[in-house]
This record gives C-alpha cells, structure tokens and sequence, in this order.
C-alpha cells in the first residue's frame, strides 16, 4: 500500500512538472528591476512562480479560510514582502507541505490613503523557496461580494465572486500583487455541496456531491487574473471550447445572445494568433457585478445587462475575448501601462466586430464610444489631473482605479487606428501578430512597446510618426482618425430637428396610385408611416439622445417616453443615458424608472454618472442618498466606495 502510495505521489509529482516548466524559462531569473508603484512586494529579491491555494468558502460568516502557498524563486532574499489589505493573517511557515517550520512575520502599517493596503514581511534565508500564508478574510476583503439568496437570480442560493483588477487580489489572497509578475496556480476550494465553485483556470461543468473542487492553471498569469465564482451555476456549451455558465434562469437568455461567440473565436484567432488558453467560456454574474465583463482567463465575467435580448451589446464579449491577447497573454507591467491592455483591446474588439457585423456597425460603435472619450477628456483636461489624457499614466500615491478613463480605452484605440492608417492595414496586422508573439506570456511596458514598435514597424516601413504626442502628452493630436457615420449624423439631425419643435415622430401620410387589377383605372392609396424603435440599432438611439438639445423640455422628454419607452426598454445603455438627461432636466417622471434600475444594476459605468446628476440637484440628492442607503449592501465595495465617494464630496 506504501509502495502505491508512493508511487502515485511520484506520479503527481512528475506529472505537475510536466505541465509547468513549459513557461518556467521566462519566469526563472530574478532579472529585469521591476518597479511597481502599487505593490510592496520585493519582486527583485524573490518572486511566486507558482501559487498553491486551499479555500474553504464559508457563506454564513462570509469569510474565506485559506492557505496561500507560495513557490518562489529566491535571489538572496532575507525577506519576501507580500501584498494584504484587510486580511487576518494567522500564521506563515516556511517549508513545503508537511515539512512546515514556522516563521517570523510582521505585518506594515497601512499606507496613509488606505490604497495599498499592508505589507506582509517574512523573515526567509536565501534558501527558502516556499512559504505557506495561512489567513482568513474580513468584511475588509474588498474584491469578494457575497450575496444573499435574495440578491440572485434564482433567489434561493446564495453567490460569490471576486474581482481581483487593479489591486484587489490583495484583499482575498496574500500574494505578491503586482502585474508585472506572472505565476502559475492551483487551488482546492470547498464550498457548500449545492453550489458549484468555477475559477480562471480549468473548470468542471457541473456539480459534485462533496463540494471540494480542484482547479489548476498551468500558464502564467498576473496576480489581478485569479478569480472565484461560487454558485448555483449551470453550463452550456456553444462548441467544443466555447460556452457560458450563468444561474439557470438565465440561461436560456444566454444561449440566444452569445450564440456568435464560436464565430469571434474564430475572428479573433485569424486575427492575432492562435487562442492560448484551450477554453473560453463566459461566466455571467448577478446584477451587483460592477463591471461590463472582467477578462479572468478561461473564465470571462460577464455583467447580465449585457442579455439585452437583441444582441446589441455583444462588443463587450468581442472586448473580453480579446483580452486573452492584449492583457492576459501580453500583460501591462504596471498600472501605468494601463493603456497596453485597453487600448490594445478595444482597437482589437472593433476589429473583430468589423469581421463579424461589418464595417458600418463598427464604425457606429466606434464613433459612439470616441464621443464619450470626448466628454471625458474635456472634463479632465480642466481638473485636477489634466496628464491624465496621456496614454502612460502616472498613477504613483494614487488608486490605479483613477487609469480607468475612456482615454486609456479609447484614445488608446485611436492611438492603434490612427497608426494602422499611417502603415496600412496589412503591414500594422503583421506587426501586432508579431506584438503578441514576442510578448506571449510576458509582460510589456509602454517603453519596452515603443522600442518594439519602433524596430519592427516604423523603421523598417519608414514611417515617420510622432507617438510621442500621443503617448506622453495631454489631449488628442491633431492627426487622430476621425469617423464619420452618416447613420450617426441622420440621428443627431433628428434630435436636432425634434428639439427645435419639427414634429418628426408623428404620422406621416402619403398617397399612392396603384393599379386596380383587370382594369385600367388606378386608386389612390394612403399609406402612414412612423418612425419605430426597431428602425434604429441601440447606439443610433444613443445618439439621438446625446444630441437632444440642453435646454429640451420637460413635454419633449414624455412624449419622447411615451413614444418609444426609452425608461423601461430594458437596454441598459439607452436606459443610462436616458436617465441622465432626465435628471438634468428635472423630469421627475421617471424617478420611479430610476429607483428600480440603480436597486438592480450594480454595475458602476451606470451608477456613477446617473449618482452624479442626482448629487448635483440637492432635491434629488436627497432621494438618490435614500435609494444608496437602500442599496448599498447590495453593491460590490467598487461600485459602492465610487458611489459614497460622490455624496461626501
Ligand atoms: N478589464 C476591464 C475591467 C477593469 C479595468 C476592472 C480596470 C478593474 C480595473 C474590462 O475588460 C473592461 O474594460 N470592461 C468594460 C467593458 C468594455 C467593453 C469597455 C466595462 O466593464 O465597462
Ligand atoms: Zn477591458
């Protein structure tokens, strides 16, 4: 029995080897100096190449008990500082399992701003090459949301999930929490044995009756990747390496809107290279997700908004897929870099709604999208950080969470636009197959990208180009491409001609003469057309709104209700925007619309402008600070911190 033992233990051992050191090359050396202004770890002196998680998920105190077990390589290393903020850390050993010795630790204050949380430094010698953290979390723990069984879809079972980006890993697992460090992971998780646990690694598709799920991912990722969703879940597959995992109410809804994801899979991967990570599936969340979707690989998270029943808010999947190139296989190095992973992506999902929908749908969702950037860039170039608008940031003493403007997204997209106009898209295509080759399973910085770009791009096309501009100063340069959709132009035209009073939805007769058969005489016919919801795709009637003049009134807005329904359409990207001009203008009317959308849509790209016009009436910010009391359990502390934020200012 021993002897068996033994050798199933070889044979694990042998076999997790096999499966690691594929990428071990590139994470080994201690070498480049890495410096990340949002992490305490001492990276240079010694860094996670594998992690080894145990997790016992307890739904009735909200805590995890877990184990963080860190494999590490050590150059001369004395101590190893890890990320915590908000943890109980109980005990650290040293040692691998079994083998364990205590080991002196000491946990640092907290930054003054509360942003990084707490050091945790462990007294190791140079030959320490694995310490074993053992924690639990707290009601600190930011990056969990736990939600009651009333707060679901099924509204019998209770959920969970994490979200780790920008530096909230820190707040459930004590780890080396910087991106510019990449690690492989496996984790056992317990959970109550109704639920299903799911991680960003490779997953069951369904339930097992001991609750005990093991999870391996044995390519490298960044500590903000790793993620945890624990549920009432079902699966559906689309094909052999696509599907999605939702509650199963939902899933139906589901099935319909993401059926095109084999098809993005495919246009991706023509794209930019082969799909690195074997599977795809999406994970769609409760309504409290304060995100549109979170690229955890293997594993998209997906807000529920996104079912709008019409497939009109599917760019969000493309956005996500396409982060298992630009982000999850080339990853930022630091926050700074931001840009590299958004900018990259959003020019990469317009690219794959191009293949898909055609060019005239992506330029539409392109021009809606560079208008919000418009706004946004104004606001910021008159606050307080007008070096925001730079495409590389400078987010030192300040929460990493303040990089996320449309101007890494989306100036960072025009950025790529303007430059494949420049090359051709051939040759740009070429270059960025190649981007992502060289920096597989790495991390890149915004210079390591410009040398790049510069050697295999600009030189060898002599193409002069001033990136600079665009990388390292404020606001949008002159030569940026600009599009024009005459589909766009029609509708802000019509909430032109509608604001000024031109009666453009009512009825319109016209007469025709048509033949009466087996005669020659004709007859006159009366024909009424109108204009429909359905005649226009939702980021045409997204602009309709943006365009509806300042000053519209209060009898304009209800008529326009009345009409087409816009407070109780569903969609919530028309909702939104619809809310905030009615707040604006003090139509009351459509409290009650609002009341019910901020209670149930968690997602903070929502909240926050909807929150901000509130706030900015004391009348409605009475009521909107009623409706977040109400609320703000039920929020995810990102959503919530960025709400709360708004009433003490
Ligand atoms: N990775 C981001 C979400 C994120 C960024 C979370 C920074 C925390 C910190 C994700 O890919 C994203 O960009 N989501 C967008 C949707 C997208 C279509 C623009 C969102 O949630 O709105
Ligand atoms: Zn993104």
């Amino acid at each position: 029995m021993r002897n068996l033992l033994f050798i199933i233990y070889l044979g694990l051992l042998f076999s997790s080897c096999n499966t690691r050191p594929k990428y071990i090359e590139i994470q080994n050396a201690v070498n480049d100096t890495i410096i990340d202004d949002h992490s305490y770890a001492n990276l240079n002196a010694i860094k996670t190449i594998h992690l080894e998680l145990e997790m016992d998920v307890n739904f009735q105190n909200k805590t995890i008990y877990g184990v963080a077990r860190h494999e590490m390589v050590n150059n001369n290393a004395s101590v190893a500082i890890f990320d915590t903020r908000n943890l109980l850390i109980q005990k650290v050993t040293t040692g691998t399992k079994g083998h364990e010795q205590e080991a002196d630790f000491v946990i640092g204050e907290m930054d003054k701003d509360s942003i990084l949380g707490q050091p945790l430094k462990v007294t190791v010698d140079p030959k320490t090459t694995q310490v074993n953290i053992y924690y639990q979390t707290t009601k600190g723990s930011e990056a969990l949301d736990w939600l009651d069984t009333l707060s679901t879809s099924s509204k019998t079972k209770p959920f969970l999930y994490t979200q780790g980006q920008a530096i909230l890993t820190r707040t459930w697992i004590p780890l080396q929490d910087s991106p510019s460090n990449r690690f492989t992971y496996n984790a056992e998780v317990r959970v109550p044995k109704d639920l299903l646990a799911l991680m960003s690694a490779e997953n069951p598709k369904e339930k097992n009756d001991m609750g005990i799920y093991n999870f391996e991912m044995d390519q490298p990722i960044p500590s903000y990747l790793i993620s945890l969703a624990v549920g009432d879940i079902a699966y559906h597959p689309f094909d052999a390496n696509t599907g999605v995992y939702a509650e199963k109410e939902l899933l139906n809804a589901c099935k319909y809107e993401f059926v095109d994801l084999p098809k993005m899979m495919k246009a991706a991967s023509y794209l930019y290279g082969e799909y690195q990570w074997k599977q795809y599936d999406l994970m769609v969340l409760p309504y409290s997700f304060p995100f549109g979707g979170m690229e955890n690989p293997r594993l998209t998270f997906v807000n529920p908004t996104i079912l709008a029943g019409d497939r009109s808010l599917v760019s969000v999947i493309a956005h996500e897929l396409a982060h298992s190139w630009s982000g999850n296989l080339v990853t930022n190095n630091t926050w700074d870099d931001f840009w590299l992973n958004e900018g990259f992506t959003v020019y990469f999902e317009q690219r794959i709604m191009e293949v898909l929908y055609g060019k005239e749908t992506a330029d539409i969702l392109a021009q809606v999208e560079f208008q919000e950037m418009q706004e946004e860039m104004k606001e910021l170039l008159s606050g307080k950080h007008p070096e925001d608008t730079q495409l590389h940031l400078n987010l030192k003493n300040r929460n990493p969470d303040d990089g996320m403007t449309s101007i890494a997204y989306v100036k960072g997209a025009f950025f790529l636009k303007t430059l494949e106009s420049k090359v051709g898209r051939e040759k740009f295509d070429r270059f960025l197959k190649h981007y992502f080759k060289v920096f597989q399973f790495k991390t890149v910085s915004t210079a390591a990208f410009i040398t790049e770009m510069e050697n295999n791009l600009l030189f060898p096309e002599k193409v002069i180009f001033d990136y600079d501009e665009w990388i390292f100063h404020n606001g949008l340069p002159k030569n940026s491409v600009i599009i024009n959709s005459p589909r766009l132009k029609r509708m802000e035209s019509l909430a032109k001609r509608f604001s000024s009073g031109e009666k453009v939805f009512e009825p319109i007769v016209t007469y025709e003469w048509q033949k009466i058969k087996k005669s020659k005489k004709k007859k006159r016919i009366k024909k009424v057309s109108k204009i429909k919801r359905e005649d226009f795709i939702v980021q045409e009637w997204q602009t309709f709104i943006r365009g509806l003049s300042d000053d519209i009134s209060i009898e304009k807005l209800q008529y326009l209700d009345a009409t087409f329904n816009f407070s109780t359409w569903g969609n919530s990207e028309v909702m939104a925007e619809w809310f905030v001009l009615n707040i604006h203008q003090k139509n009351r009317a459509v409290r009650p619309a609002i009341e019910k959308f901020i209670s149930k849509v968690g997602r903070r790209k929502y909240l926050l402008p909807i929150y901000k016009a509130l706030v900015s009436n004391p009348e409605d910010k009475v009521w909107a600070k009623k409706v977040f009391d109400n609320s703000k359990a039920y929020y995810h502390a990102v959503s919530r911190n960025s709400v709360a934020e708004l009433f003490a200012n």
